[in-house]
């Protein structure tokens, strides 16, 4: 039948090891696509940003047409995941659409953290694994120690490991054939009531939102009428058909293909990853399992530089959520920023990207504030509040306990550097569970950190301690209860809104005083004394004076010459365009983002 001639693959890798290259020779050995088409570098990967930050950000799916050395012809989906920990959820649901994935492992590096991790994604999802070792090229490659190393990993014999170099087109042959006799093909359950996986939906301006789907029991037709479990709305099933490099309209989708479906949606967030899509007149009793609602992990206050910019900002925000169904905001108000939104990302990476768009592709400026976590808070009455901005905790005598999200970690390193990063583990509130040894020189450490204290530079100084010799990745594993506090800063008195952060008890001492001290040397002289102060409740805890400014900027250049002073007063008006009057005190914006340089 058909089917038997269907295989369903993703490659999984960690960042750099070769994915989207690996992907381009597939691409290219099937003709799907020709050398000049490929000149645009990596095809799969279709965001500017995406290729400049070198991440897969959004999953696709593309289907190639393959005649194998048996002479039948087969058809091969290749499902693209994302590359990072923040979208972990998508990965899922894209490896749930598989049957098998490649394992690429980079023959200079061997296996990392993200390796390690989407393997056991993969294997969650039930997948048959091909581990490929790519850059075999490379003069510094180690193709049989990295061998060893994915052999104690999955248990593998030497000979099903396919070494390869993308690059060079090395191997790609026989990796290729690799895929159609060791990915299964898909189950035929055909003549089951529909149910399709959503892994993954676009947004089209003009057909709205394009879903990605495997069928996984029966059959989809042009002009069906779809139900989707989440929400129990139903849609005419307008364009049907597969993806290769364009959208191929078909009329019929069976058990066991990928496709797209694209029925009038207008809104993404009707179309989630991980949902279920059946027939309206003949509906599957259940959901396929795994669904999730995603939840944002990170939060933000965003507000636009100039006031009179609202409407851009939430326009913009607005046309980023129509494509980005994980994207949540709401509007919000701060006594020193003005209005804004409070927005809610999946990870800092994803908060990032979405700062990026709105500068770049949107021209808002904004102002962010520092991000947090959402906390759970118990009062004394037993009623529970979630806050996810810490200038709202409940005052301290109401608080009866605080929760925050924890996640489990995983750090590949060299064992050199285990000490360094126990030392880090400390710093951060971790705890530490053990190490296991990967092979002589590499090992596995485990830890479990407060969520809250690695959304910033945790990665880079995991980097700069191990001399860039060690991965990470981690997963959510709940919340649990912590002694947190509110640390205010006041500005001649007044409360500044969207400088309170959270932390624990143990270190707001050392963050205020930290804090304060940064804040004197980013707030610039005033007409008046300026004072900085960080409190816990009522209780002022640090403080800082700016003294008053002597002279006028201007004074600078008595008798200098004409260019010169105009030069510096339209520096001093660029300042001051960067600048948010907050009281009486003008504050730079970088002054909101302070916390994110103190050690
Ligand atoms: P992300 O999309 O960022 O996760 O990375 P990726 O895993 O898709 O890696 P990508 O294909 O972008 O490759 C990373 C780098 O390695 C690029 O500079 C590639 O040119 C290079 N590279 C990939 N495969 C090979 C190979 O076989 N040999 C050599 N020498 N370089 C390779």
């Amino acid at each position: 039948t058909e089917v038997n001639r269907i295989r369903n693959f993703c490659i999984i890798a960690h960042i750099d090891h070769g994915k989207s290259t690996l992907a381009d020779r597939l691409l290219e050995i099937t003709h799907t696509l020709d050398r000049t088409q490929m000149a645009s570098a990596q095809v799969l990967d279709d965001m500017d940003l995406e290729r400049e930050r070198g991440i897969t950000i959004k999953s696709h799916a593309i289907q190639m047409k393959y005649k194998a050395q048996d002479g039948i012809e087969y058809t091969l989906n290749l499902i693209d995941t994302p590359g990072h920990v923040d979208f972990s959820y998508e990965v899922s649901r894209s490896l749930a659409a598989c049957e098998g994935a490649l394992l690429v492992v980079d023959a200079t590096q061997g296996v990392e953290a993200q390796t390690i991790a989407n393997l056991y994604l993969a294997i969650d999802a039930g997948l048959d694994i091909i581990p490929v070792i790519n850059k075999i090229d490379l003069p510094s490659s180690d193709v049989e120690g990295v061998a060893r190393q994915v052999i104690d990993l999955i248990g593998v014999n030497r000979e099903d490991i396919i070494p390869v170099s993308a690059k060079a087109g090395i191997g790609v042959d026989v990796l290729i054939e690799a895929i159609v006799k060791r990915v299964p093909a898909p189950a035929d359950n055909n003549h089951l009531p529909l149910r399709a996986l959503i892994f993954d939906s676009v947004f089209d301006a003009y057909r709205g939102a394009v879903i990605y789907l495997r069928i996984v029991e029966g059959s989809l037709r042009k002009g069906d009428r779809v139900k989707f479990f989440a929400n129990d709305k139903l849609f005419l099933a307008d364009e049907i058909g597969t993806m290769s490099m364009k959208r191929q309209p078909k009329n019929i989708l069976e058990s066991g293909d990928v496709g797209y479906l694209i029925c009038s949606i207008k809104d993404v967030k009707d179309a989630k990853v991980g949902d279920t899509v059946t027939l309206a007149d003949n509906p599957a009793k259940e959901r396929l399992a795994g669904y999730k609602d995603v939840k944002p992990m990170v939060f933000s206050g965003l507000y636009p530089i100039n006031s009179n910019e609202f409407e851009d900002l939430r326009e913009s925000l607005e046309k980023l959520a129509l494509n980005d169904a994980s994207l949540v905001y709401t509007p919000e108000t701060s006594v020193a920023l003005g209005f804004g939104f409070r927005c809610g990302f999946l990870g800092l990476l994803h908060m990032e990207i979405i700062q990026e768009r709105l500068e770049r592709e949107y021209g808002v400026n904004i102002i962010t504030t520092v991000p947090n976590v959402e906390y759970r808070v118990m009062l004394t009455n037993s009623e529970m509040v979630i806050v996810d901005n810490p200038s709202k905790m409940p005052e301290p005598g109401r608080i009866s306990l605080v929760e925050e999200p924890y996640v489990s970690m995983q750090i590949i390193t060299l064992a050199d550097y285990i000490g360094n990063i126990m030392k880090l583990g400390m710093e951060r509130r971790g705890e530490y569970k053990n190490t296991d040894y990967l092979d002589t020189l590499r090992v596995i450490m485990h830890f479990e950190f407060p969520l809250a204290e690695i959304v910033f530079d945790f990665h880079d100084r995991l980097k700069s301690i191990s001399k860039g010799y060690a991965s990470m990745d981690y997963e959510y594993i709940g919340y649990r209860e912590s002694e947190l506090v509110k640390l205010d800063v006041l500005l001649n008195g007044d409360t500044v809104d969207a400088l309170s952060i959270v932390v624990h008890r143990s270190k707001a001492y050392d963050w205020g005083k930290k804090l304060c001290i940064k804040l004197k040397a980013i707030i610039p002289k005033q007409m008046y004394e300026v004072a900085i102060q960080a409190a816990i409740g009522s209780k002022v805890i640090s403080r800082e004076t700016i003294s008053a400014m002597r002279k006028n900027v201007l004074a600078k250049c008595y008798g200098g010459d004409i260019s010169r002073k105009r030069k510096l007063l339209e520096k001093q008006k660029e300042g001051k365009k960067r600048m948010k009057q907050v009281g009486r005190v003008e504050v730079p914006q970088e002054a909101f983002l302070a916390l994110l340089n103190i050690d």
